[in-house]
C-alpha cells in the first residue's frame, strides 16, 4: 500500500502536485498537437514583442492570458506536457529578469512559495535588495508581476487574516489564543492591533522552514507569538503539546496539500480548538487568470480548489451538526477561505 509523505518539503513540489492532478480525468478539448502549435506562434509573438520593448506590461498580461486560455482548453496531461515547452523558450530567460519570477522558478530554499516569495508579493523590504539588483527590464517586470491578481488576493489575504485575528483579539480580551500553521514571515501580524494592544495570550506561529521561524523571531521578539520550528506531520502525529486555541488557520498551506492530507489536517486542527473556537483554511481558487503563468514561468504549481472542494473538504472531516460552517471567496476571487465554527 502506497503511503503518503506528511513531511514539509516533500509536500510541495511541482511534481507532488502534478501527480494529484494527473488522477483527475477530463476530456481533451483540443488535440495536443494543436495546442502546442498555438503555444509556439504566442511564443514568438511575445518574444516580438519583448525585443521591440515597446510596452512590457501590455506583453506580460496578452501573454498571462494566453497561457491561462490554453490551460482550461487542454487536459492537465497536455498542460503538463506544455509547460517544458513554455519554460524552455526565449521568453522564459526574459522573464527571468524579474527577481519574483526568478525567485519562485530557482527555489532558493529548495521548495515552492518559500516566505521570502512572499515577501515579494507583500512588496516588503527584505525584498528589496534583490529589486535593486535587477536590470530596469526586470524591475518594470516586477512591478507587473506584483500587481498581478493573485498577488492582490494574497495581500488581502494577509489584511484579512489580521482582522480574523483582532476580531478574536477584541472579542476574548487578553485571553486570545491563536495559532497559525504554515506561518511563513507572519507578515499579518506587523498590523495587527491585537497584538500592538495585548489582546492575546499567544500567538503560536509553527513552519517548518527554520530560516523563517528565525525572521519571526527576530520580529515578534518581546510580543505573544511564539514562533516554533514544527510541520504539519508533526501535528498529525501528536509531536507537540501546543493544548488549544480559539483561532486556528493556515494560508498558503492546502494549496500544497492533496486532499487526504488536507482532511487529516482539518480534523487535527477540530481537535485543537476551545469550545467556540473556529477553524479557517484558504485555498487559491480553481480558474485563477495567473494560473498557466504561476505554472511555466514560475515553476509554482499549486492545487486549486472550487468551493465545492472546500466543502468537500469539511464536509469530509467535521461533523456539520457539531459546527457552522461557511465557504466564500475574497473581494478578488482569486482565493478561497473556509471556516468552521465549533457550536460548543
Ligand atoms: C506560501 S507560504 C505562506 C506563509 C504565510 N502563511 C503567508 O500567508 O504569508 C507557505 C509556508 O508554508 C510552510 N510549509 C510548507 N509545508 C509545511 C509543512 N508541511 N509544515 C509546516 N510548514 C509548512 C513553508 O515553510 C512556508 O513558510
Amino acid at each position: 500500500m502506497s503511503q503518503i509523505v506528511f513531511d514539509g518539503m516533500s509536500l510541495i513540489t511541482p511534481d507532488t502536485v502534478a501527480a494529484e492532478l494527473r488522477t483527475a480525468a477530463s476530456e481533451h478539448r483540443i488535440a495536443a498537437d494543436n495546442a502546442r502549435a498555438q503555444l509556439a506562434l504566442m511564443l514568438q509573438l511575445t518574444e516580438l514583442r519583448f525585443s521591440t520593448g515597446v510596452d512590457l506590461e501590455q506583453a506580460t498580461m496578452r501573454i498571462n492570458q494566453d497561457l491561462h486560455q490554453i490551460r482550461s482548453q487542454v487536459s492537465p496531461q497536455v498542460w503538463e506536457s506544455l509547460v517544458p515547452v513554455v519554460q524552455d523558450h526565449a521568453v522564459s530567460a526574459f522573464m527571468m529578469q524579474d527577481p519574483f519570477t526568478r525567485w519562485s522558478f530557482e527555489k532558493p530554499r529548495g521548495y515552492s512559495g518559500d516566505a521570502q516569495l512572499l515577501d515579494f508579493i507583500y512588496r516588503h523590504p527584505s525584498a528589496q535588495d534583490a529589486i535593486t539588483a535587477a536590470s530596469p527590464v526586470g524591475q518594470t517586470l516586477y512591478q507587473i508581476t506584483s500587481a498581478s491578481q493573485s498577488s492582490a488576493a494574497v495581500r488581502e489575504r494577509r489584511d484579512l487574516l489580521t482582522t480574523y485575528v483582532d476580531e478574536v483579539g477584541e472579542t476574548l480580551g487578553g485571553g486570545a489564543e491563536v495559532l497559525t500553521i504554515a506561518a511563513g514571515h507572519l507578515r499579518e501580524a506587523n498590523s495587527s492591533a491585537a497584538l500592538r494592544n495585548g489582546q492575546l495570550a499567544r500567538w503560536v506561529a509553527l513552519d517548518q522552514d527554520p530560516l523563517s521561524v528565525g525572521s519571526m523571531m527576530r520580529d515578534f521578539a518581546g510580543t505573544a507569538v511564539e514562533p516554533m520550528d514544527g510541520s504539519v506531520a508533526g501535528l498529525l502525529t501528536d509531536t507537540y503539546e501546543l493544548g488549544q486555541f480559539d483561532f486556528v488557520y493556515a494560508a498558503g498551506l492546502y494549496d500544497y496539500l492533496p486532499r487526504k492530507v488536507a482532511i487529516r489536517l482539518t480534523k487535527k486542527c477540530m481537535q485543537m480548538l476551545k469550545p467556540k473556537g473556529t477553524f479557517l483554511f484558504a485555498n487559491f481558487a480553481a480558474g485563477i487568470p495567473d494560473d498557466g503563468f504561476m505554472e511555466t514561468f514560475m515553476n509554482w504549481s499549486l492545487l486549486l480548489r472550487s468551493e465545492e472542494e472546500m466543502w468537500d473538504i469539511i464536509n469530509a472531516s467535521v461533523d456539520r451538526n457539531t459546527v457552522d460552517a461557511h465557504v466564500y471567496h475574497g473581494d478578488n476571487r482569486n482565493i478561497v477561505y473556509a471556516t468552521i465554527r465549533k457550536n460548543d
